[in-house]
């Protein structure tokens, strides 16, 4: 198609698939993919509390199960995530030492799953929202890692210890994601509020780069993954310029972009505010279009009664009567 010819590749434009979808969710959602989306992503099916259940045993049933939705769809799939804060087995919190997670836990973890899920996979998710809120200019990479306010760096057994006392937890899922992983696949970090011109997006340079450095991922493997967990506010970064400026940064590195949780939340669902949703969905889209880097693009929920941030943030392209909202038909153009 026209986007393919001017990328020179496959542009992979979708959204997520739950498998806890009931049965007419599930038809209603693959009327969408069947038609509108060519490619899914694991809402919640390839998280660590699901892949890793008890410690050392692999159980990718509904990891696999979503990919292979995928190739039934003619769509590709990539992968989230390998590491994250949330959505823990309860085994792992309290159980482990700083260098357990990294000599052994970390390791093993994300080498079942990449190996396990194969070479059907466009990118990976290695470590999932790592930096933390309140950072601020100039700091280091660990320095960003050490202000996130969760596990590892915050123990939740109630400890308080630290685990992060250097990046070694993030280079052991790098090296060992890059070891793994199918040759073609794009390795993330993956975060949110990242996509302005602040103290956070820098944090996610410092760590792309010492990863880089010190995990020996050369830059066209990299990622930067922009979750994009918007609201339709005035006042925000803008699209067009700020993002499409990280964008050409990272391109700038040889580095890949890639919008990997896009939803705009509204105050109410009045048309004039769909209107202003709509335009802004097209300018992130324009922003991945036109950017050299930029080929995946993934929607977080298909219907806003199916996100996760409820209906009442009116925050996907369908209603909750399954109805194409502006913001779908502002796409639909662009494709
Ligand atoms: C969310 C899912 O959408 C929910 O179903 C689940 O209960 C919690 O996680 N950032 C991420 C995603 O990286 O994995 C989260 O997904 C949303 C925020």
């Amino acid at each position: 198609d026209s986007v393919a010819a001017r990328k020179g590749a496959t542009f992979h434009f979708g959204s997520t698939w739950d498998t806890s979808y009931s049965s007419a969710e599930a038809s209603w959602t693959t009327n969408v993919y069947n038609t509108f989306f060519n490619h899914i992503v694991a809402e919640n099916g390839c998280k660590w509390q699901s892949t890793e259940p008890s410690r050392g045993t692999s159980s990718l049933t509904q990891c696999l199960g979503v990919q292979s939705y995928a190739v039934a769809r003619n769509a590709s799939f990539r992968g989230h995530n390998t590491f994250w804060h949330s959505q823990l087995p309860s085994w792992l919190p309290g159980s482990v030492t700083a260098s357990d997670l990294v000599t052994n836990v970390i390791p093993q973890h994300v080498q079942q799953e990449i190996q396990g899920m194969g070479s059907g996979v466009t990118s990976w998710d290695v470590v999932n929202e790592i930096v933390g809120d309140g950072v601020s200019n100039g700091m280091t990479a660990l320095q960003c890692v050490q202000n996130k306010n969760d596990w590892p760096t915050k123990t939740a057994d109630g400890s308080g210890t630290n685990l992060v006392t250097d990046l070694s937890f993030v280079h052991a899922a790098f090296s060992t994601a890059l070891k793994y992983a199918p040759a073609s696949a794009r390795l993330a970090v993956n975060d949110y509020n990242t996509g302005g011109n602040d103290a956070k997006t820098a944090c996610m340079f410092q760590v792309l780069a010492d990863i880089n450095a010190n995990a020996a991922v050369p830059y066209n493997r990299l990622a930067v993954g922009f979750q994009s967990h918007i609201s339709a506010a005035p006042g925000q970064f803008s699209a067009k310029s700020d993002l499409a400026n990280n964008f050409a940064k990272l391109a700038a590195l040889g580095a890949n972009a890639m919008i990997t949780e896009l939803d705009i939340k509204l105050s109410s669902a009045t048309s004039a505010n769909e209107r202003y949703q709509a335009a802004i969905w097209g300018d992130y889209l324009d922003a991945c279009l036109y950017a050299s880097n930029c080929f995946e693009f993934i929607n977080w929920d298909t219907r806003d009664d199916l996100s996760w941030i409820g209906a009442s943030g009116a925050g996907t392209l369908f209603d909750t009567n399954g109805n194409p909202k502006p913001a779908a038909y502002e796409v639909a153009a662009r494709l």
